[in-house]
């Protein structure tokens, strides 16, 4: 009974339209990741060359990763414990290779969850309140980031929160567009030394004595998790994808408004720290608490016009931004445990939502935590989960269905040569590009 209640659900949360599904996987795709992470990874390792490495990444390795994620799930129709465990004719290797998508989305909901809630205490701050701030405040805003998360995965908020994604979404597209404008133009401040330009040209002219074993691993890593691959949540989205909506299609989409989203995040943050900062090399690199964005923007706001009422609506914005990832994270591990553990929708949510209470309380509570768990699963752990549906779909599936999932919805068919330079990404390219960048880390880092 409760398994066919499950499979109900699973049922009516098909994507009703194409824009629909389109605005929730670019919903799990933008987020934290881009506002937050991108600008501080890029200000850690050198600016410019590390975001040619990550353009390069993103295209060569991850889009490869994503069709093939995608369609395992739109084929299996299930979700990313199962789908390539079904599609093997039930080989239990591939089940138990599967594990890793229960492990890492837990992994980073865990740190996630806590920046998501200082979007909320920056919100609330926004307002010039006066927020006491300490480890249990800290704890306080992530339980209940992590609370809202519930809320949506349980009950049926899940319409309310996509109508306003969609209304949020372009609107924190157009405050970061004025807030990178704002940024290029700041007069610099009495205590810099350097002007705004100068971040401009640290994001735009490339160092390449900057690119570092440390460098690829963390744009490879950066790429993976702002584009929310590895984690098994384009398998689980993939598997409410109608047929009738093209692989091909909603992936160079996911790819580019992704990309268009980092890089204009990080042109409102590095030049107003150019252009605000005495020493913008040490706020760069010195990165503890990666807290850059929270730190420069509020003071890029009152340099702005209507930057009173922009703060809030821009943290307002943030807070929904990530909450559309984190549900992604939330929801791979639920469908799993839902699907396998043949529990209903709400149990298998209380299930995680205890295990996410004890991870985020260590996050929230532990320092250098949230890095060290960041670190683990995006450098290392969504490339391997990428790694793995590759190989899957090249080594291991019929190249006939792969073939025919990658044409459907398309009025052309995807021709040979097409084909076959998909392939190759997906056989040799990708792998062995992540095998390549692993090896260096490991062998060339003292
Ligand atoms: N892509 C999301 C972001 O950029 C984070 C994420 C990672 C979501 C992995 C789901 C899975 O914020």
């Amino acid at each position: 009974m409760h398994c066919s209640k499950a499979n109900e659900i699973m049922e009516r949360e098909k994507f009703s339209s194409k824009f629909g599904a389109l605005m929730v996987i670019i919903g799990s795709a933008v987020g934290l990741g881009n506002i937050w992470r991108f600008p501080y990874m890029v200000g850690a390792n050198g600016g410019a060359a590390f975001i040619l490495l990550y353009i390069l990444f993103a295209v060569i390795i991850c889009l490869p990763v994503m069709l093939a994620e995608i369609s395992i799930g739109r084929k299996s129709r299930t979700n990313a414990f199962g789908g390539m465990y079904r599609l093997s004719g039930e080989k239990k290797f591939w089940k138990g290779a599967s594990l890793l998508y229960l492990v890492t989305p837990c992994l980073i909901t865990f740190f996630y969850c806590v920046i998501g809630g200082m979007t909320i205490e920056f919100f609330f701050r926004s307002f010039g309140l006066n927020i006491p701030s300490g480890p249990w405040w800290t704890l306080l805003w992530t339980l209940l980031f992590l609370g809202c998360n519930a809320m949506i995965i349980m009950g049926g908020v899940k319409d309310g929160i996509e109508r306003s994604s969609k209304i949020m979404m372009p609107m924190l597209f157009v405050i970061i567009v004025l807030m990178a404008l704002r940024s290029i133009t700041l007069p610099s401040s009495a205590e810099a030394t350097t002007g705004a330009l100068d971040g401009v040209k640290f994001l735009f002219r490339p160092d390449f004595s900057k690119i570092t074993a440390q460098t690829a691993i963390a744009a490879l890593g950066q790429a993976f998790f702002s584009l929310s691959l590895g984690s098994g949540v384009l398998m689980t989205y993939g598997s409410y994808v109608e047929r009738h909506y093209n692989v091909r299609t909603i992936s160079w989409q996911i790819v580019l408004s992704d990309m268009g989203f980092a890089i204009i995040a990080g042109i409102a943050v590095i030049p107003a720290v150019f252009a605000l900062k005495a020493d913008p090399a040490a706020v760069l690199s010195d990165n503890m608490d990666s807290a850059l964005v929270f730190e420069i923007l509020p003071e890029v706001f009152p340099m702005m016009p209507l930057g009173g009422v922009l703060q809030p609506l821009f943290f307002f914005a943030l807070f929904l931004a990530a909450l559309t990832s984190s549900i992604s994270q939330f929801e791979v591990p639920v469908a799993a445990v839902m699907n396998d553990g043949k529990v209903s929708r709400k149990k298998a949510s209380l299930i995680l939502l205890a295990v996410f209470t004890v991870g985020c309380t260590i996050c929230s509570l532990v320092p250098k935590t949230i890095s060290i768990f960041d670190a683990i699963a995006s450098n290392w752990l969504l490339p391997i989960g990428g790694v793995l549906a590759v190989i899957f779909i090249g080594w291991f599936y019929s190249k006939e269905e792969f073939r025919s999932e990658l044409s459907s919805g398309d009025l052309y068919p995807t021709g040979n040569r097409l084909f076959g330079f998909v392939l190759l990404l997906i056989k040799y390219i990708a792998p062995l590009g992540v095998l390549a960048i692993f090896l260096s880390k490991i062998f060339l880092t003292r």
